[in-house]
């Protein structure tokens, strides 16, 4: 098979597939796409047009100096960098976080790996992308599960040895897409201690950091300076489009180990995206602003509250640790995702899309992934109609 050919299918064209030819029971509600339908922040058209001249110059591939200074100076204080980060080696922007989490493998993968072929660990369900960075980069991908049995993250270190000498990465999504569910310190500590022992490169997405009922997950930089103030082997990606409801802005940056960001920005020098310098002014105000992102929490707190009473105990129900997720145990996801589609009118995704079937099975198979992006009435309408079909 092709590179091309062993490509994952997008989880929307499943959906879109599974769904052809059945009528809306109701009016339709989309819960299927991550993409927030809460307001975008007032400053976004000023800046943009007080910019705008600039959609005439080429941007440079490392951004402008006060968006890098705005990005290190947040991940500073969100994440408590005794040393901080330095804006000129340690900080790169994307053009969104999809694009940098793709073509962060061809760095990070080599041609062979202890004289075989490189793997790269994936999470078990997870975000496509990183098949599809992994297999374009000729990496075997290895699915890890995530289950209710391991707290939805996945056990990298209970895999082979022979494994993990060939792994030349890991992505790691935490909060988690779809489950919800953020690595703590202790789960940080033990993956560190993996990729030192084994010259493994930590992929760490936490674009869902900044959503969160309760406390702010923990990051990963935080726990790294503990053991490397210069954060060897791990790279962060955060964006834009969940923190500060701006998916269509398509601005996020990668974060960490220097050396990997220098090789990084030369490989994208040639071949990769620049963002926009107006695009850019927007992002380092979204950085620099506070107020916005805890607007855009607390609405979603109010719909986690509203989940809780609509749904009450059933479809094991958990709050997620951060993201704006619920993954409801159904018994059949997809059966589950027709059946509403049908009889309801709301569109939510089979968690089995998000996975790769296993020797122990696949394990989204009994989960659908709801997003709770919409208003708050139309979530209560999604919510009931759901809590009435199922
Ligand atoms: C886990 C995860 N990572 C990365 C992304 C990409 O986000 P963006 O490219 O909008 O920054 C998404 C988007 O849904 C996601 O769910």
């Amino acid at each position: 098979m092709s590179r091309l050919e062993a490509q994952p299918l997008s989880p929307f064209t499943r959906l879109n597939a599974l769904l052809e030819g059945i009528a809306p029971g109701q009016a339709p509600i989309n819960m299927h796409v991550g993409e927030p339908q809460h307001p975008i922040p007032d400053f976004v058209g000023p800046i943009l047009a007080a910019n705008l001249k600039d959609f005439g110059r080429y941007p440079p591939i490392v951004g402008p100096e006060p968006l890098r200074n705005a990005i290190a100076s947040w991940l500073t204080t969100r994440f408590g960098l005794s040393s901080g980060i330095d804006p000129q080696s340690q900080v790169l922007p994307l053009v969104g976080t999809r694009e940098g989490l793709f073509s962060a493998a061809f760095v990070a993968v080599p041609e062979t790996r202890n004289g075989k072929r490189p793997a790269v660990l994936i999470p078990n369900p997870f975000y496509q992308c990183y098949a599809g960075a992994a297999l374009s980069a000729g990496a075997e991908p290895v699915y890890v599960n995530a289950t209710i049995d391991t707290g939805f993250l996945p056990d990298f270190e209970s895999l082979p040895t022979d494994l993990l000498a060939r792994t030349a990465a890991i992505y790691m999504c935490s909060p988690s897409n779809p489950e919800g569910a953020a690595a703590d310190a202790s789960y940080w500590r033990k993956l560190f201690a993996l990729a030192d022992a084994y010259n493994i490169t930590i992929f760490a997405d936490e674009c869902y950091s900044e959503i969160y009922a309760q406390s702010p997950p923990c990051g990963a930089l935080t726990i790294r300076q503990e053991t490397s103030p210069s954060f060897a082997r791990l790279l962060v990606f955060h964006s834009l489009s969940k923190r500060s409801s701006l998916a269509g802005l398509r601005s996020g940056f990668v974060a960490g180990d220097a050396g990997f960001i220098s090789r990084f920005r030369e490989f994208r020098n040639v071949i990769g995206p620049q963002l926009p310098l107006p695009i850019a002014a927007v992002s380092q105000q979204a950085w620099s602003d506070e107020t916005h992102v805890e607007a855009n929490r607390a609405l979603y707190r109010q719909k986690f509250e509203l989940a809780r009473s609509r749904l009450s105990n059933r479809f094991a129900l958990r709050v997620p640790d951060g993201g704006f997720f619920l993954w409801l145990d159904v018994g059949n996801g997809t059966d589950a995702a027709m059946r509403l589609w049908r009889d309801s009118g709301v569109k939510v995704l089979p968690g089995e899309y998000l996975a790769r079937d296993t020797p122990s099975g696949n394990p989204g198979k009994c989960y659908i992934r709801v997003a709770l992006i919409n208003d708050f009435a139309t979530t209560d309408e999604a919510l009931h109609r759901l809590a009435k079909t199922l």
